[in-house]
């Protein structure tokens, strides 16, 4: 098997946050402080790669050649739990152009369907596809290739947790889109929940157990 290509972030406030979120008491609402807390230091990794462009600034004392961001950014989250990243992003950068697509795993097969897509023009934009957990990858993947319908080019997968299964699929799907995560887990249980995971991420962040 080839090596998997995924960016872990190893911050100690990133491991205290996923801690966090692992644990079954953390409640809704503390949970999705976490989880935006998390999600800035996330995206901030995950746009390490993007350019810049030289801008002449007037400081009170003279004029100074200056680094602006010189590349349009784009952020996707996937419907529903990728909502609980979204706010993140959007207070971090102010240009930045929002598209939506809901997926939703089917109980018994584990294989997500769409039942919502609503997409900006992608071309020449950094884009941030934003989903919690990455477990089968198959959210993911046709997430990216929705995107890459758009025009997309230039695509990071920011997740919070990743299985190993979900990193491999992507890998093969998608092998231009780098991966950034929070936590390499182990595997997946039969039902293809991540061990030793979250649980459902969005019924934790919505309370809809
Ligand atoms: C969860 C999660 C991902 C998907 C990951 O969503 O938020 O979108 O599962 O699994 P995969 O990698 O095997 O595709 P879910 O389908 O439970 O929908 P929800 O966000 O509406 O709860
Ligand atoms: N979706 C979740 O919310 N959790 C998992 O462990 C897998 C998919």
């Amino acid at each position: 098997m080839s090596p998997l290509a995924v960016d872990v972030i190893s911050h100690p406030l990133a491991k205290q946050l996923v801690s966090e979120l692992r644990d079954k008491l953390t409640p809704p609402e503390h949970y999705r402080r976490v989880c935006h807390k998390l999600t800035t230091m996330l995206v901030l990794e995950a746009t390490t790669g993007l350019q810049t462009a030289s801008k002449k600034v007037d400081t009170p004392l003279e004029t100074t050649d200056c680094d602006v961001l010189g590349e349009g950014l784009a952020v996707v989250p996937i419907l529903r739990a990728g909502l609980g990243m979204l706010d993140a992003v959007t207070e971090l950068f102010d240009d930045v152009k929002v598209g939506y697509i809901g997926l939703e795993r089917a109980h018994d097969t584990a294989v997500a369907h769409r039942y919502y897509c609503k997409l900006p023009d992608l071309k020449g934009r950094r884009v941030l596809c934003l989903d919690p957990m990455l477990a089968t990858g198959g959210s993911a993947s046709q997430a990216i290739s929705f995107m890459k319908a758009n025009g997309a080019e230039r695509v990071v997968m920011v997740s919070v947790i990743a299985a190993p299964e979900g990193v491999s699929r992507l890998n093969l799907d998608h092998p231009d889109v780098r991966i950034v995560t929070a936590a390499l887990d182990r595997e997946l249980d039969p039902r293809k929940y991540i061990l030793p995971g979250l649980g459902d991420f969005g019924d934790r962040l919505f309370g809809t157990f």
